[in-house]
């Protein structure tokens, strides 16, 4: 059985009094059915450990380097946010993957070294509306999930994967229901086929969730919780979205 997880992508939003505010809201609220985190900036990450440290809300980077260490300016290893008491990283967000031009292959590496140092990635896949208007949704995130499963090879039990679907991140426009569990059924089967453990694998939904289709898409049988980017900012929707999944 696989419990349900929230998890807040905070992008570069936030300020060091918004967030004290929100992650208090986010607190006030407990206890939640479902497993609750919060992926935030780089800089942020001392004052949401201190925040959380003794709650069950854990948190976690939106990024790491697929390098251990060395001459990467710019760059921050798995083993720096281990040290900040990460749980997760999120690697090759949609967002990284168009902006900064990150591949499956360096996606993977960036998997590895999260696991390597004893964190949790959360793998994003997901199709551009125009792969989609092609027919090649399947394609697409089995192609981005093979290169993890390449490279971890049974540890990809050890993952969360997020299925995004481009054109539905911060636009208003979710997959419905019945088209997100179409690609996590897909996904299930790609993970069962590649390890005996694959059945424990959690898969998150990001695209637009919002407290009023975040019910329905959590009931699916094969979305295990959600990836929330916008809706991750303002605590009382969040907090809907996290009871939504319990
Ligand atoms: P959104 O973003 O909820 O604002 O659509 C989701 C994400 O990009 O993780």
């Amino acid at each position: 059985m696989r419990n349900k997880l929230v998890v807040g992508n905070w992008k570069m939003h936030g300020s060091r009094p918004a967030n004290a505010e929100l992650l208090a809201g986010i607190l006030a609220a407990r206890p939640y059915a479902a497993e609750v985190a919060v992926c935030v900036p780089f800089p942020y990450l001392g004052e949401t450990a201190a925040a959380l440290a003794a709650s069950d809300i854990r948190w976690g980077a939106q990024d790491c380097s697929a390098h251990e260490q060395g001459a990467y300016t710019g760059e921050v290893s798995a083993a720096m946010l281990a040290e900040w008491g990460c749980r997760y990283a999120i690697v090759g967000h949609s967002e990284r993957r168009a902006y900064h031009a990150e591949g499956d292959a360096l996606v993977a590496d960036k998997a590895r070294a999260a696991l390597a140092n004893g964190l949790t990635p959360i793998v994003c896949v997901g199709e551009t509306l125009a792969e989609r208007d092609a027919g090649r949704t399947e394609e697409v995130v089995a192609r981005q999930l093979a290169a993890a499963i390449d490279k971890l090879g049974e540890r990809v039990a050890e993952i969360v994967v997020a299925y995004e679907p481009v054109w539905a991140i911060g636009t208003g426009r979710t997959a419905t229901p019945a088209q997100a569990q179409q690609v996590h059924r897909l996904l299930r089967a790609q993970l069962r086929a590649a390890s005996g453990l694959g059945d424990r694998v959690r898969i998150l939904y990001g695209g637009s969730v919002k407290p009023d289709n975040a019910a329905e898409l959590f009931g699916q049988p094969d979305i295990d919780g959600g990836l929330i980017g916008g809706a991750s900012l303002k605590a009382a929707d969040f907090v809907a979205i996290c009871r939504a999944a319990g």
